[in-house]
C-alpha cells in the first residue's frame, strides 16, 4: 500500500471501520467510522494517537515500514478513550524504548489500563515544546472536548493540528482522506453534526473554551482522529463547530411523535402541514420509536424549532420518546423554539410528563400544549392554527 502523507515527514496511519455496528456500543453506523493514527518520521518519531484494538492488522508493520525499522521514540497520547488509545498496549510492547507523551490527568489511565511504569511516561504541561528535530510540537489541554484529559497537539513547524476527537465525523474515509478529495457537503457534513451532537454537543461551551485558547493560532491543516483531513479549507470544519457549540441553527423546525395507534401521527402530520403552510420549508417529522435517537439529536442540532408529542402510556409519556428526552436532556441543545402536543384515552399523562420535562430543561414552550383526548379531528386540532402560525413566525 502506498503511505499517505499530510506533508513530507507527517503519514497518516489510519484505518476504517466498516465492521462495528454501534460507536460506543450507543451509536449507529451505518457509515461505518475511521479511527486516524498519525507518524511524524523526523530527527526523533512521534505517533499520534492510536487505533482501536483489532482494528488494523498491520499497524504496527505500517509504522515500521515507514520508519524503515527504526524504533519509535514517543507516541503522543492526545485522548485516553478507547477508539484511540486501545492499541497504546501493542504500541509500548512493540517499541520498549519509546515514551508515552501527555498531560498530567492522562499518567492514571495510562496506568489504569496499561499498567504503564513512570519511567515511561513523559508528562507535558500546556505551551511546552516537544522537539523532534525539524518539527516542534506543543501541546493545548482541551478538558471536557470531551473527556477530562482531553488535548490537542499543534506542530508549530508546519502549524498542523492534530485535535484528536474535535472537527471529527462519523463515517469511513472511502478513498479521499482529504478534504479537497471529498463532496464534503453531500455525505460528510451530516455525520459531522451526527458526530458532534452525539458526542461532543454535552460539551459545547467547553469547546467554546478551547477555541478562546487557539484563538490566533495559524492552522493550515487540520488532523483529527475521525473523519477527513483538512488541508484546503480548515477554516470551513472550525465555522461548523464554532456555529454548532453556539448552538446557533437554521430555520426549519424537528417534529418528533411517539404513537401507538396512529392518533399522536395524525397530530404530528397535521402541525407539520399548518408550519409549512406559513412558508417553513424544512420540516422534518420523526417516529421515536422508529428513528434512532442518533440521528433525530442531530436534526435537532440543525434546526431551530423544535416539537415534540407523545400519547399516555401508563401514566407517563411513551418510553421511546423518554429515551429522546433523555438524550435532549445530556447534549443539551439550546435556543430552541419549542411545542408540546399529545394525545390520550382518559387523562393527558403523556402530555403532563412532556410539559415537566420542557419545564426541567428550561424549555419554554409556545403557547399552551395542543391535547386531543381519543381520536383527533380538525376541531379538536383547532389549536395547532394559532399554535403554527406562531411558531413558524419566531423561527423564520
Ligand atoms: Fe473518538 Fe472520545 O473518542
Amino acid at each position: 500500500m502506498n503511505n499517505v502523507k499530510i506533508s513530507e515527514r507527517v503519514f497518516y496511519v489510519g484505518t476504517n471501520d466498516r465492521k462495528k455496528h454501534l460507536f460506543e456500543n450507543n451509536w449507529p453506523l451505518p457509515n461505518g467510522v475511521a479511527y486516524n493514527s498519525y507518524l511524524i518520521k523526523d530527527e526523533k518519531s512521534a505517533l499520534i494517537d492510536t487505533l482501536e484494538f483489532g482494528s488494523k492488522d498491520d499497524y504496527i508493520d505500517n509504522i515500521n515500514c515507514i520508519l524503515e525499522n527504526r524504533p519509535l521514540d514517543y507516541l503522543i497520547v492526545n485522548h485516553m478513550e478507547p477508539d484511540h488509545a486501545s492499541m497504546i498496549g501493542e504500541v509500548i510492547r512493540n517499541y520498549p524504548e519509546v515514551k508515552v507523551v501527555s498531560n498530567c490527568k492522562t499518567y492514571s489511565m495510562l496506568k489504569a489500563y496499561y499498567k504503564l511504569p513512570e519511567e515511561r511516561f513523559l508528562e507535558v504541561k500546556e505551551g511546552e515544546t516537544l522537539d523532534l528535530g525539524h518539527h516542534k510540537l506543543t501541546f493545548v489541554l482541551t478538558p471536557w472536548v470531551h473527556w477530562p484529559e482531553t488535548m490537542v497537539t499543534y506542530d508549530t513547524t508546519e502549524q498542523i493540528l492534530f485535535s484528536c476527537d474535535a472537527f471529527g465525523s462519523f463515517g469511513t474515509l472511502d478513498g479521499g482522506i482529504f478534504d479537497d478529495e471529498i463532496n464534503f457537503d453531500r455525505y460528510y457534513e451530516d455525520e459531522m453534526r451526527r458526530y458532534y451532537s452525539n458526542i461532543v454537543g454535552k460539551y459545547s461551551n467547553m469547546v467554546q473554551k478551547a477555541f478562546a485558547k487557539l484563538a490566533g493560532v495559524p492552522v493550515k491543516c487540520i488532523c483529527p482522529s475521525h473523519g477527513p483531513v483538512w488541508r484546503k479549507e480548515p477554516s470551513k470544519v472550525l465555522a461548523l463547530y464554532d456555529r454548532w457549540s453556539r448552538n446557533e441553527a437554521e430555520e426549519g423546525v424537528v417534529i418528533c411523535y411517539a404513537s401507538m395507534y396512529g392518533n399522536t401521527e395524525k397530530m404530528a402530520d397535521t402541525i407539520a402541514r399548518l408550519i409549512a403552510e406559513e412558508g417553513i420549508k424544512n420540516i422534518r417529522v420523526y417516529d421515536v420509536s422508529k428513528t434512532h435517537v442518533s440521528f433525530i439529536l442531530s436534526e435537532i442540532w440543525k434546526y431551530k424549532g423544535l416539537i415534540l408529542g407523545t400519547c399516555a402510556y401508563n401514566g407517563d409519556m411513551h418510553p421511546m420518546m423518554h429515551m429522546l428526552c433523555h438524550e435532549i436532556s445530556v447534549s443539551q441543545p439550546k435556543n430552541k423554539t419549542f411545542a408540546v402536543f399529545g394525545s390520550s384515552t382518559w387523562n393527558g399523562a403523556g402530555v403532563k410528563a412532556l410539559m415537566a420535562f420542557a419545564e426541567k430543561q428550561g424549555l419554554v414552550p409556545e403557547g399552551e400544549p395542543v391535547q386531543v383526548l381519543g381520536a383527533p379531528d380538525s376541531e379538536k386540532m383547532s389549536g395547532f392554527k394559532t399554535l403554527a402560525k406562531e411558531f413558524a413566525a419566531k423561527i423564520k
